[in-house]
């Protein structure tokens, strides 16, 4: 085919940055009206807005263009999705949790602030997060559907999803763990997030009761996905490129897939889980082109 009339090749690198730009955009807005000059502001700034990757707003993002379009409801459930993501790193990164000192690049909060304005950081990012998306003006249609949003976000971050997750993962550390234990685990530590990303996404673009099904599908395999190559990038990534130190797993005797499998199998599990991600989203044609690279991106990651 000549190249004049070949289809556009979806250009995914400038599609990262722009939406990474929307979202770092629409923080800043959020900061300027909530946050105040105080140490406990600086520390959550901090936090927040050091180079995280915004996979979860951006995913969001994409599960709404994926059934219909962005809107500011889409936006801000973004935003919030990465304000509860940022305080979960700051908890998981204190000296009663992971105790690592290197995150986003920089010192952690807790090295950076001290433990306790750390841990009230964290507090204040995840109650932000929930301020954030009862104050959106609405309708009393739209109002069921930011309910269904709000349950959504809170169940997959709390004691059934997120935090179960870190939970089982600090006892995994003293006890054995299968690998269904373990996929349990990374389930529920970082899938439950990474599947309301998608979730609220598509809910608030006005997607069917059908696409959101598949996009569930894709969503808990990329989830899966998502953790697998973390664990992979804790063994034989570049700690400068990730910007966090690498070789803790071993050295806190973390129950993980390379532990289990080995680093050669892990991967090829990895990439099982985003091939029957790509075939969940074949419905969606070539609106799924960002969830189909955000997939692909997921294993070719080095940070
Ligand atoms: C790290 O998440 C923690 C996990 C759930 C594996 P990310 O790799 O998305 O971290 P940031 O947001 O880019 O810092
Ligand atoms: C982090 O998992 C999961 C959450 C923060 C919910 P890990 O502890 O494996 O992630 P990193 O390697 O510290 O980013
Ligand atoms: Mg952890
Ligand atoms: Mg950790």
């Amino acid at each position: 085919m000549p190249d004049s009339i070949s289809p556009p090749q979806f250009d995914f690198k400038s599609y990262l940055a722009d939406q990474r730009n929307l979202v770092n955009r629409a923080l800043t807005g959020i900061i300027e009206t909530d946050f105040t000059d105080s140490r406990l502001s600086s520390a959550m700034h901090y936090s927040l807005m050091a180079s995280g990757k915004r996979l979860r707003p951006v995913l969001c993002l994409a599960a709404a263009e994926t059934v219909g379009k962005i809107n500011d409801n889409v936006m801000v459930t973004a935003c919030a999705i990465e304000m509860i993501h940022t305080y979960s790193l700051i908890h998981d990164d204190l000296p009663g949790m992971d105790n690592d000192e290197l995150r986003r690049g920089k010192p952690t909060c807790h090295i950076q602030f001290d433990e306790a304005t750390a841990i009230l950081a964290g507090d204040a990012l995840l109650t932000l997060a929930f301020e954030i998306l009862s104050r959106q003006s609405t309708t009393p249609e739209m109002a069921v559907v930011w309910l269904q949003v709000i349950h959504t976000i809170s169940k997959a971050s709390g004691h059934r999803g997120m935090i179960k997750g870190q939970m089982k993962d600090i006892q995994a550390e003293t006890s054995f763990v299968s690998l269904d234990e373990l996929k349990q685990i990374h389930l529920l530590k970082t899938g439950a997030l990474i599947k309301a990303s998608v979730i609220t996404g598509a809910l608030l673009a006005g997607g069917t009761a059908d696409s959101i099904e598949q996009l569930k599908i894709y969503a808990e395999n990329i989830g899966l996905a998502f953790q697998v190559v973390d664990d992979i990038l804790n063994v034989e990534g570049d700690a400068s490129k990730m910007g966090k130190a690498t070789g803790t797993d071993a050295s806190r005797n973390k129950s993980t897939y390379p532990g289990l499998l080995g680093v050669n199998q892990s991967k090829q599990f990895a990439a099982e889980l985003v091939n029957n991600a790509l075939h969940a989203l074949e419905i969606f044609g070539n609106k799924a082109n960002p969830l189909s690279a955000l997939a692909r991106y997921i294993i070719k990651r080095e940070r």
